[in-house]
């Protein structure tokens, strides 16, 4: 089984993820996004650890879906009022994991219990990669256009 490997946080606990500077997209509002969107992941990850992913997951899931939501439709808007070049671009990366985690809750409400192993895995790839190599790509325009 591929193993969901961690950082141990301040209080002892070990967590999927952990913020750190170099995540920043130098845009406070939405680096507080990406940090509400890492607690979730971790309590996800937490659920997991202690066997209780099943009977919270459904709550986690709905609450990190939410999230994603709200941040995609925050920074899509900033992407527009400021009309940065690469929003289309942009727009279809946050479309393309909306389906995919589509995928994997719809696994989930089939009954597959397989799936958040995978699903820890893959949002932690997936949001580290974007916020350093997709969403970093704003940054500069964004500061330019007064927004921090
Ligand atoms: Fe911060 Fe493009 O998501």
């Amino acid at each position: 089984m591929k193993r969901v490997s961690g950082t141990r946080g301040r209080r002892g606990t070990m967590a999927l993820l952990t913020w750190s500077s170099k995540y920043s997209v130098g845009v406070k509002s939405l680096d507080d996004q990406h940090t509400e969107f890492i607690g979730i992941l971790n309590e996800l990850h937490s659920a997991m650890l202690k066997g209780k992913a099943q009977s919270i997951a459904g709550a986690l899931l709905t609450k990190l879906m939410n999230g994603a939501r709200n941040h995609f439709s925050t920074e899509e808007r900033l992407m527009e009022s400021t009309k940065f070049a690469g929003l289309a671009e942009h727009r279809a990366e946050h479309r393309a994991l909306t389906a995919k985690v589509d995928e994997y809750l719809a696994r989930h409400k089939r009954g597959d219990n397989t799936m958040f192993l995978e699903l820890l895995n893959f949002l932690r790839d997936w949001l580290t990669n974007h916020m350093q190599q997709v969403d970093k790509k704003y940054t500069a325009w964004m500061n330019e256009h007064g927004v921090r």
